[in-house]
């Protein structure tokens, strides 16, 4: 039996954070154990200098198979509600925490992703993954609603009738069709998916951090705003950012207006020049 430390691996290369459901075995179904220790782990991360950018992937055949039918549901129900609710808090827990990262956050889905999975994949930034990964709301199949958000990430990701179609049907798409209806940003071979999501996260590495956490919290913010609040709101967040970083905006003015080193309409000014 895997011990609470080994269901979840991480390496730190580049300042790239891969972190790994480590329960192939069990497609990386998600256990309270899971849980807990993704929580710990999005605490190592979050404020390591060492890290950039965070990646959730999962070993083996499988992203995550969804939450684990035993463990997370049958086992915690035996201490009646409270068993119910603990579970939940854990689970809900790190994917809200992972939703509000303060870094850029890439799901790289490798293979199934099912159900509760689709917590965490809508967490993440971004999310890639291969051709042929399947990616199913199989709750209706197993005879409940799809629950912990998966019916808001659908909303949230698809138009009306593909959601509708999904939620009720319980068939799965492709990772094609994922990237077609809005689940994923971009779906690759499976030998090219990794290298086309170090390369992303290159990109991300390259921007000033202050200004990235301010955009990808900006993004999320807003889609919940009419447009009016959504203006202020902009201002207040830019006036917030500039409090934790100044220096950015500035040099990336003086370098492409005095100093003539880089477009920013065709890449980012050079964070590591420091005056
Ligand atoms: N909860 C608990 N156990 C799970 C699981 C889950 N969500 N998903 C897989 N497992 C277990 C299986 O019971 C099996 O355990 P065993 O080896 O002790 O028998 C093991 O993981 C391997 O699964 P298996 O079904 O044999 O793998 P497969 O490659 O043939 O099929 C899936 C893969 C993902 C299609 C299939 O496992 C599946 O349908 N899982 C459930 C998906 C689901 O409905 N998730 C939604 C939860 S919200």
């Amino acid at each position: 039996m895997s011990s609470e430390k080994d269901v979840v691996k991480y390496v730190i290369e580049n300042k790239i954070a891969w972190v790994s459901y480590n329960r192939p075995e069990k497609r990386n179904c998600m256990s309270p154990k899971v849980n807990r220790r993704m929580m710990e782990i999005l605490d190592e991360l979050e404020y390591n200098d060492e890290v950039g950018v965070v990646v959730l992937t999962g070993e083996g055949e499988a992203f995550s198979a969804g939450m684990d039918l035993k463990e997370y549901f049958i086992e915690t129900e035996k201490d009646g509600l409270a068993g119910t609710r603990k579970a939940q808090g854990e689970a809900y827990g790190w994917w809200k925490r992972l939703r509000n990262f303060y870094k850029p956050t890439i799901a790289m889905v490798n293979g199934w992703c099912f159900g509760g999975a689709y917590g965490p994949l809508f967490a993440c930034d971004l999310a890639f993954t291969t051709k042929d990964a399947q990616f199913g709301l199989s709750e209706i199949n197993w005879g409940i609603l799809p629950g912990g958000g998966a019916t808001k990430v659908v909303v949230e990701s698809m138009n009306f009738r593909n959601a509708m179609y999904h939620a009720m049907t319980g068939e799965n798409i492709d990772g094609v069709k994922a990237a077609e209806w809005g689940l994923v940003n971009e779906a690759h071979d499976a030998d090219k998916l990794k290298e086309r999501v170090a390369e992303v996260c290159n990109i991300l590495l390259e921007k000033n951090p202050v200004a990235l956490q301010a955009t990808k919290e900006a993004v999320r913010k807003v889609s919940e705003m009419t447009y009016s609040n959504a203006e202020e709101y902009l201002v207040k967040a830019q006036e917030a950012a500039n409090y934790f970083d100044n220096t950015g905006r500035k040099e990336g003015i003086k370098q492409f207006i005095y100093e003539k080193t880089y477009k920013p309409g065709l890449g980012a000014y050079n964070k590591d020049i420091k005056r």
